[in-house]
């Protein structure tokens, strides 16, 4: 290389930095990303891919959580489709893409809006439970911990939060759920040999169906006396023989022990989420240990556990006392590392309103346990759909590039 090209290289070398060096001036007078150079989706995207979903541990954009992105000179709008509408990190994964495009001087508006669409638990073809998305069982091998009224209330509460929701008393022998829902001495209809489920209107607003075995009876207190096969075969009518329709959740209220109605549930719904109820006694946590063995023997995913009858605040000194002792859910973590949904206190207003036929989270929205409540079934919701993007991503290898998440054997 001659003197001439050397020089003029290096010429070339000192424009190109000097005009480096005024592009960059020039933006940090405007304070902000390149106001020329029009953000362009692609670069958006590629932000998003950076954020990621705090509990799934991978990015928006990987678990198909971006619905919808427009870009215009003025700002940005992102839809962020997120896996249930109960999602309780909503406010989170908001900071975060914030905090993501704040990070590279980017400033023009950000709106950011959420619409949701509940996954699927299911791995393939369900033979039973056809349109009914994902399945809460609430379990607990203690009598009277509160099994029906959590049910209740769970579902509801799913139902206020805009999903679809079902409710199933699976307790054949003594159902409860027609008189929480006041709905004792209604009879379900047959159409076309199949039982429709009862359709309710909470509030005038909050839809849910309801199926159980009260509503097939001929009377209230008729006692039922039925040995396992015919058990078995109401089970399966429940699962196969009743129209649900399109459900986001269907909520199975169990009755205690771990007998003939478990086993079914554990056999045809393997993919069902089951959440124990439990006071905090060394009793009822000695049942409930039995009974989360035995779900998670037969690989039924076990996501959490609630305390009920946690404590009673004196109405007259606000004292806290734990009548039944305290802690038991931290025990049955610690054992069997699973998370806590939620403590629900011992509530006269809570035993008087279900008593009477209301679920408390509609009857009473603004009450203490109302509020605990409709926490729980986020935290239900959350867990479930954690479980169904990590099945839905396994599902998707062979299809769609899809993030591959990793499952344990729980789930
Ligand atoms: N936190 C609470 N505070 C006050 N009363 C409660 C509470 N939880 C449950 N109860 C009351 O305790 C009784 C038993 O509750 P529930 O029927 O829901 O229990 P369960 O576990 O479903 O019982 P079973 O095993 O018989 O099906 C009901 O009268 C209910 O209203
Ligand atoms: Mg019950």
């Amino acid at each position: 290389m001659g003197w001439f090209d050397l020089l003029w290289k290096r010429s070339q070398h000192y424009v190109l930095k000097l005009s480096r060096k005024l592009d960059s001036r020039r933006n940090y007078q405007v304070g902000c990303f390149p106001m020329s150079k029009k953000i362009t989706r692609k670069e958006l995207l590629n932000i998003l891919k950076t954020v990621k979903d705090p509990e799934l541990n991978a990015d928006l954009v990987s678990l198909g959580m971006i619905k919808e992105i427009s870009v215009s000179e003025q700002k940005v709008v992102i839809e962020v489709e997120l896996t249930t509408p109960a999602c309780p990190l909503k406010e989170r994964i908001r900071q975060d893409i914030i905090s993501a495009i704040n990070q590279i001087g980017f400033n023009q508006s950000v709106e950011i809006t959420f619409s949701s669409r509940v996954r699927s638990s299911f791995t393939s073809e369900q033979p039973y439970l056809k349109g009914v998305k994902n399945v809460i069982v609430i379990a607990s091998n203690k009598g009277g911990v509160g099994k029906s009224l959590v049910a209740a209330n769970v579902a509801t509460a799913l139902s206020r939060m805009g999903a679809r929701v079902g409710l199933l008393d699976a307790d054949v022998y003594g159902p409860n759920i027609p008189q929480l829902f006041g709905m004792d001495g209604h009879q379900a209809r047959a159409m076309q040999g199949r039982i429709e489920p009862l359709e309710i209107n909470l509030g005038g607003k909050y839809p849910l169906k309801l199926m159980s075995i009260g509503f097939l009876l001929p009377e209230r207190d008729a006692p039922v006396i039925w040995r396992a096969p015919i058990v078995n075969k109401l089970m399966r009518e429940f699962f196969q023989n009743v129209p649900w329709g399109e459900l986001d959740y269907l909520v199975i209220d169990m009755p205690p022990g771990t007998g003939d109605i478990q086993l079914n549930v554990v056999q045809l719904i393997p993919h069902a989420s089951t959440v124990f109820v439990t006071t905090p006694s060394d009793v009822a946590l000695a049942d409930v240990n039995k009974g989360i063995a035995m779900f998670q023997r037969t690989g039924t995913p076990v996501i959490g556990i609630i305390e009920n009858m946690s404590y009673f605040v004196c109405p007259n000194c606000s004292t806290k006392h734990h009548i039944f002792s305290k802690e038991g859910a931290e025990r049955i973590k610690e054992k069997f590392g699973m998370k806590i949904m939620g403590k629900i206190p011992l509530d006269l207003s809570l035993r008087e309103i279900s008593d009477k036929g209301y679920p408390i989270v509609v009857k009473d929205p603004n009450h203490e346990v109302s509020k605990i409540l409709v926490e729980i079934a986020r935290q239900i919701a959350d867990a479930v759909s954690v479980l169904a993007v990590k099945r839905e991503s396994q599902r998707a290898v062979n299809g769609r590039s899809f993030v591959q998440l990793p499952l344990k054997s729980s789930d």
